[in-house]
């Protein structure tokens, strides 16, 4: 029987089902997996500001609690009062990958900090990493100690659109807008932030038909946006798709 789940440090998330069955898929995880200690199954959709998911405990030991390793990183993570997804695993190393020595980046949905440590952790950026959730802020802080990164993480708790204000115009390299479903309503303010050539990665879901190429679809609706400053050059790819015909999409764009 082969059975879908994601894994996060030593728990494996599986998509809620009926109880007996839940059951029988958490045995057959464990017995298979003998690195992996707990199962929790999804009970809702991602909800609310903080992006969270309800969990209830299927097997194993009854924790939400776990440290998860990525592309050299370490991250302590719970479940219960932060948003984590390992699906962006690859899509976080195609970012860090692209930051050169020297950059000052803001992250403006940074959770427990996963991009914004793999990036010190490559490169001597300096990247300000900011969330409105307490528990995400206070994990990014312990992650940043856990990972010895060779660049500077400074957090912000606060509103993405709030923390902006602190930083004189024209600040930074490179603007992370991790936050599909709101990254589009935040890049108005976070433009005139950006140095000029500066970077923008924004992701955005949307529903797109076979005939339809999601990337060109974001890029429209994103390039209304630029006003008097323009889109040099852009590229995109589809993250994950995350139900029939919609996409998570990534768009990376160079601004005048
Ligand atoms: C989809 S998660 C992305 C987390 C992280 N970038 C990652 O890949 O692991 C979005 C994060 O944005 C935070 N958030 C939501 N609205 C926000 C806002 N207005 N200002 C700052 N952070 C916000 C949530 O608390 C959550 O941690």
């Amino acid at each position: 029987m082969r059975i879908r789940f994601d894994t996060i440090g030593d728990i494996a998330v599986i998509q809620s089902d009926y109880i007996d069955s839940m059951k029988s898929k958490a045995r057959i995880i464990l017995e298979r997996n003998p690195r992996l200690r707990v199962v929790l199954a999804k009970k809702s959709k991602v909800d609310g500001i903080f992006r969270l998911c309800e969990y209830i405990h299927i097997a194993g030991e009854n924790r939400t609690v776990t440290i998860h390793r990525e592309n050299g990183c370490i991250f302590h993570i719970d479940l219960s009062l932060v948003h984590f997804s390992p699906r962006l695993a690859h899509e976080r190393m195609l970012v860090a990958m692209k930051v050169k020595d020297g950059e000052i980046v803001l992250n403006m949905f940074g959770g427990v900090g996963t991009f914004s440590i793999e990036i010190a952790k490559r490169v001597t950026a300096r990247v300000f990493t900011v969330d409105i959730n307490p528990d995400a802020v206070r994990l990014c802080l312990a992650n940043i100690l856990s990972n010895h990164v060779r660049g500077e993480v400074a957090t912000i708790l606060a509103d993405a659109k709030e923390s902006l204000s602190v930083f004189p115009i024209a600040t930074f390299d490179r603007i992370l807008l991790p936050l599909p479903g709101k990254s589009i309503e935040y890049l108005p303010l976070a433009i005139p932030y950006l140095k000029p050539n500066g970077v923008i990665h924004l992701y955005e879901f949307i529903n797109a038909s076979r005939k339809e190429d999601p990337v060109e679809g974001v890029v429209k609706k994103v390039s209304l946006i630029f006003g008097r400053r323009k889109m040099l050059t852009y590229e995109g790819r589809i993250v994950k798709s995350v139900g029939p015909r919609r996409y998570m999409v990534s768009i990376e764009i160079v601004v005048e």
